[in-house]
């Protein structure tokens, strides 16, 4: 496995639209293996290729992903179990691959607080539909279907935004995107100059 370096925004890459896997099989388990390590050393939920830089339709998500400080337990709270790593408890892991997403039905509106490995240092709340049900392909080729709602739905609609070019900056109200457009381009412009 290697990590890969996670592109951010203005990148180019960010904003191009990720093609359809003709054939999904072998040579992409390297891929998917690298996203999934590289979400969770960032640490994140959800990776999709464009953050990579490679235009193909294919999202990692994992929202029972939990790490713990064992420092940051309060006296009596059970210690999760997990692998440690780096002296940190990784719990929950449960990795899905999602190669060529397609939601077939939406039902209801809810709105979460949302942050992205792309747009760092940045968080908003977001509009989406409530659950959704997606059609896509697992690593092996073979058609699937998930029904997700909460978190998973959330974060399942953000990675597909992520193929389709649109970051969750782009679905706030016109005067949110450019508020935070400009403060993201000045951040990241003081970041090139240090
Ligand atoms: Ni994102």
């Amino acid at each position: 496995m290697a990590k890969l370096r996670i592109f951010t925004f203005p990148d180019s890459v960010l904003a191009k639209k990720a093609l359809p896997i003709a054939r999904p099989g072998k040579e992409y388990f390297k891929l998917a293996d690298d996203m999934l390590e590289t979400m969770y050393d960032a640490p994140g939920i959800g990776l999709a290729a464009n953050q990579v830089g490679v235009l193909e339709r294919i999202i990692v998500v994992d929202t029972e992903y939990d790490v713990t400080d064992p420092e940051d337990l309060k006296p009596g709270e059970p210690i999760p179990s997990g692998e440690v790593v780096n002296g940190q408890i990784i719990s929950g892991k449960n990795p899905i691959i999602l190669i060529n997403p397609e939601i077939v039905l939406r039902e209801g509106k809810s709105s979460m607080k949302e942050a992205c490995l792309s747009v760092p240092d940045y968080t908003a709340e977001v509009q989406r539909s409530e659950i959704i049900k997606v059609r896509y392909q697992d690593i092996d080729g073979l058609l699937r279907t998930i029904d997700a709602e909460g978190l998973l739905s959330v974060c399942i609609q953000h990675e597909m935004d992520h193929l389709d070019g649109t970051l969750f900056i782009d679905r706030l109200s016109q005067l949110k995107k450019e508020f935070a457009k400009k403060k993201l381009l000045k951040a990241r412009k003081l970041e090139e100059r240090s």
